[in-house]
């Protein structure tokens, strides 16, 4: 097995690779990360990303690192579990004492500390369910008092029995001695108990973001991030943000009652308890992965009373917000929401540790959760002195770094705010507080530029402009977890007016390139290309498109629907595709293309509708692979054709997802995919077009051939690939009208034995029509006048007798060399063929001029149809040159702008029209499946006319 060439995330690496964002920083510093160019140097970037959000001093504070260097030179511990820890409680108080000041009067909030944002929020869910158990516990404690007292009570004759039993479940009666009113407190026991086993309920906010472990991930509301681990988590309930009656009425939902006993007015009297099922609401002041949206304060207001009176924790997770980032410590003062748990991180590692707090309200905190939780690193001596210098920076000079946050973050949002204004056909809106700033980007999955409304489409566009923004501008600005179109910027304090204006620089470019659809700038950096790109170019309504307009989509969908794989892209179908490509060379798109290789799935074009003269109609989607034909080859040449299997195999699952039953692929993907049987997707038809590229072929062959050489029964045919499923097909029609074949095969293993079934289908095939009677032509002919042959028809042999390995037999013991059929792994042999037929799977042409007679017809369905063999017929006007696979149409456009290879307007590949052809005529699996017969050819040439496809002899 070879080895991995990386192992640290090689996937996520290499996806960031294709936008060139995998550069190795090297250093970092304030608000720059540095890397290494070709000669060595140092290259700044501004680091817009910060850390996700942990470096609110920015890279490497210079008076953090010196103390911790300084704590590392004189040994702190860092390790002393089951000890005294004086720093971590030091910054409990300062953290107590910021508490207190942006929530005055606010009770203490002991702390517990864990190691990341994910890791703090577990510890509070934890804490939320200590809490509501403990809670349960002693409601079932107090019930069990009251039952002991109504029980004495009734005993000595101070409380008459209860009267009214409704509130119990089901017909118990009202209790008339001691025995009934035992089993009513029977009944009132089994309630509780049924209580007792209802899972709890936590409670988060459509949008939400709180982390990615077992517990977190699940009040994340991004379904990527949950969905496939749902079934190992809490349940979750999401309530819109902002939405107050949401809130209330969800708890609502969720409120249960446990029964209790008290003695009123002398009487036992049943009554409900509130039972604690909710475990928490848990918020972000600022939702900040989920696209930078706050929580109002009406909405905060009515939070805390609808919580106050639900019984329901709320637990404020400021762990992006929070440090100062708002411009306050805890962004939730300024909505003046009080939590009943705040929860810190990133930050407060000062750029250099790892830790996180929890911090639980006096009265709601059960110190004997201490008793049950614990990390081995959590509250560590090393982390925790960082922490506490890193609050003393925050909060030296009466809190100057909030008021800068505050005032940085404005002059940023500022410059967003003018760039929204001039471009607001580009800039759909700037949000933020502080430095939690997001500008999220007009939909761009209808542009006008196919590059840009592609990688829109997949969700990548800020990835694009990302990698635009850093190699080009060289500023670093991070995605959102869940908004595709939301560039986010999270910088430190430290932002300098100087890094603001490069900002201002950058994303005016971006803003210029959106506005005119001009996908060159942002590809030109990822193609390798030197120099500078050329000036940004109107692109906003492409020429080609004015000229000719991309066929209308079609209103009501129609009967059929046919998914197709694309094609192999050139740097010439690149161009036409976009047209503001057309200044890259061709080693540029190429290079572009390369490193699309982990993202090379393109979203599904809108259907195309192509009505047959038949007057049915099919609407055809096709499903995009950004993969170059040299891409291919590579693949074929270091044996990873499994590779294009798997993009097929994806590609077609997709289709059939979105209710295509057929699916053509390029013709010649087939090899790689068995002809579309290797792609196991149960109930869709898969076809490469293999039947009908065969049929049109031969069809395609016979005019110039009769033009050429006056009849077809002297005449000599070579199939080079004759071993292959479509070299056999092509090998076994022709035999029925010429004199001679030639197979040639690749000489590679099992080779031998591929030529010799081709040649003993030859023989068998004769034999049955020689023992069917009537005109014979081609081989049968030559054959029929064989000693052999002649025996068996005096013998009545039956034509279904398999009679090949006795014809081979007997021409191998009758001639010195077969006449009839030769096989041969020796080109050479071509060179006696009148017209050659050329269906290998090699990447590059194996055929050279040498190898072709005078005057030689050469039909080339090579390598994937698409043409390896063109080039030796240049310079060669005696040959005649005939493109395999390809069918005319009526229409000028089936496929849409750039999908159609490299084909002439009205051209269609084989494994298109076949495609549509199953589709219209409902032949399905028939047709596409199994070995390519003469009946299956006849078939679907048939029908292809009927549909409107002809075969071309170009
Ligand atoms: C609001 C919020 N909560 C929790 C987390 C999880 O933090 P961590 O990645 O340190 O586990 C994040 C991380 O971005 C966050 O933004």
């Amino acid at each position: 097995m070879n080895s991995p060439t990386r192992y640290a995330e090689a996937l996520l690496t290499g996806m960031l690779g294709t936008f060139g964002l995998n550069l190795k920083y090297v250093r970092a510093e304030r608000n720059s990360l540095y890397y290494l160019d070709e000669s060595g140097t140092e290259v700044p970037v501004l680091d817009l990303v910060g850390g996700w959000g942990s470096l609110m001093l920015g890279h490497n504070h210079p008076e953090i690192v010196a103390h911790a260097k300084e704590l590392l030179d004189t040994g702190v511990p860092v390790h002393s579990q089951f000890s005294e820890h004086p720093t971590a409680d030091r910054v409990g108080a300062v953290l107590n004492g910021i508490l207190g000041r942006e929530f005055p009067g606010a009770e203490p909030y002991p702390v517990i500390f864990a190691n990341s944002g994910a890791e703090a929020v577990e510890a509070a869910v934890k804490h939320c369910e200590f809490d509501r158990v403990l809670r349960v516990k002693s409601l079932f404690e107090q019930v069990e008092w009251n039952v002991d007292a109504a029980v004495r009570a009734v005993g000595d004759g101070s409380a008459r029995l209860p009267d009214d039993t409704s509130l119990l479940p089901g017909d118990v009666p009202v209790p008339t001695t001691a025995e009934e009113f035992g089993a009513l407190l029977g009944a009132v026991a089994a309630h509780n108990i049924g209580l007792a086993g209802t899972s709890p309920v936590f409670f988060a906010l459509e949008r939400a973001f709180h982390g990615k472990l077992l517990g977190s991930t699940q009040f994340t509301f991004n379904p990527t991030f949950r969905a496939a681990f749902a079934s190992l988590g809490l349940p979750v309930t999401f309530v819109p943000p902002n939405d107050a009656a949401a809130l209330e009425s969800a708890l609502a939902e969720h409120r249960l009652a446990a029964l209790d006993v008290e003695v009123v007015d002398g009487r036992v009297t049943l009554v409900e308890r509130p039972f604690p099922v909710v475990g928490g609401l848990i918020v972000e002041p600022i939702q900040g992965e989920g696209g930078i949206h706050a929580l109002t304060p009406e909405y905060a207001a009515r939070v805390r009373e609808i919580c106050d009176a639900a019984g329901c924790p709320v637990v404020i997770d400021e762990i992006q917000t929070g440090m100062g980032r708002t411009g306050k410590f805890f962004a939730s003062s300024h909505i003046g929401l009080l939590g009943d748990y705040y929860l810190l991180g990133k930050s407060l590692g000062g750029g250099i540790g790892k830790t996180s707090a929890m911090l639980v309200r006096q009265s709601r905190y059960r110190p004997e959760f201490e008793l049950v939780h614990s990390s081995t690193f959590a509250k560590d001596g090393f982390t925790t002195a960082i922490a506490l210098r890193t609050l003393e920076l925050l909060e030296a000079d009466g809190g100057a770094a909030y008021d800068l946050a505050a005032e940085r973050g404005e002059r940023v949002l500022g410059v967003l705010r003018e760039l929204a204004e001039e471009y607001p056909d580009v800039v759909l809106d700037v949000r933020g507080k502080g430095l939690l700033i997001g500008l999220e980007f007009a939909d761009q999955s209808q542009a006008a530029s196919p590059v840009i409304r592609e990688k829109a489409a997949a969700g990548l566009l800020v990835f694009l402009i990302g990698s635009y923004l850093q190699l080009v501008h060289r500023i670093r600005t991070g995605p959102t977890a869940s908004v595709p179109n939301m560039l986010r910027i999270e910088p430190s304090i430290h932002l300098t007016d100087a890094e603001i204006e490069q900002l201002r620089t950058g994303l005016t470019a971006v803003c210029e390139i959106l506005r005119h659809q001009d996908a060159l700038p942002l590809i030109h950096p990822l193609t390798g290309a030197a120099g500078q790109p050329r000036e940004i170019q109107d692109f906003r309504t492409p020429q080609a498109e004015a000229a000719a307009p991309e066929p209308a989509a079609p209103a009501e969908p129609a009967a059929h629907k046919v998914a197709l794989v694309s094609y192999p892209l050139t740097p010439d179908t690149l161009r036409e595709l976009d047209p503001s490509l057309a200044d890259l060379d061709d080693a540029a798109l190429l290079a572009y293309v390369q490193r699309s290789e982990l993202l090379k799935d393109l979203p599904a074009t809108p259907p195309v509708r192509y009505t047959s003269p038949q007057g049915a109609s099919v609407d055809l989607t096709v499903y995009p692979l950004l993969v170059s034909q040299h891409q291919l080859r590579a693949y074929r040449t270091t044996g990873q054709t499994f590779l294009i299997g798997l993009d097929l195999d994806r590609r077609v699952r997709a289709a059939k997802a979105d209710g295509h039953e057929t699916v053509g692929i390029g013709f010649g993907l087939g090899t790689v995919s068995g002809h579309g049987g290797a792609l196991r997707v149960p109930g869709v038809t898969v076809t490469a077009g293999s039947t009908l590229a065969v049929g049109a072929t031969l069809a395609a062959l016979e005019q110039p051939a009769l033009a050429r050489f006056g009849d077809l029964a002297g005449l000599t045919v070579a199939v080079v690939g004759g071993g292959g499923r479509v070299g056999s097909a092509l090998a076994a029609l022709s035999a029925e009208y010429v004199a001679r074949i030639v197979l040639v095969g690749s000489g590679r293993e099992g080779s031998a034995e591929r030529l010799r079934a081709t040649e003993h289908r030859i023989y068998q095939d004769a034999w049955t029509r020689i023992a069917a009677g009537g005109e014979l032509s081609g081989i049968a002919a030559a054959l029929s006048a064989e000693p052999l042959v002649t025996k068996w028809l005096a013998d009545g042999r039956s034509g279904d007798e398999p009679s090949a390995a006795a014809i081979a037999a007997h021409l191998a013991d009758s001639y010195d060399v077969n006449p009839f059929v030769v096989a041969t792994d020796d080109l050479a042999e071509v060179r006696n063929a009148h017209a050659v037929l050329a269906a290998h799977s090699s990447p590059v042409p194996v055929l050279a001029e040498k190898h072709l007679a005078q005057g030689a017809i050469v039909a080339d369905l090579s390598f994937f149809g698409t043409g390896a063999e063109s080039a030796i017929v240049t310079g060669r006007d005696d040959l005649l040159y005939i493109r395999g696979g390809v069918l005319s149409v009526a229409e000028d456009t089936i496929l849409p702008r750039g999908f159609n290879g490299p084909l002439n307007t009205g051209e269609l590949l084989a494994g298109t029209a076949e495609a549509i052809v199953l589709a219209l005529s409902g032949a399905g699996g028939t047709l596409s499946e199994g070995a390519i017969t003469q009946e299956r050819v006849h078939a679907i040439i048939d029908l292809a006319q009927q549909h409107g496809f002809e075969a071309i002899s170009t």
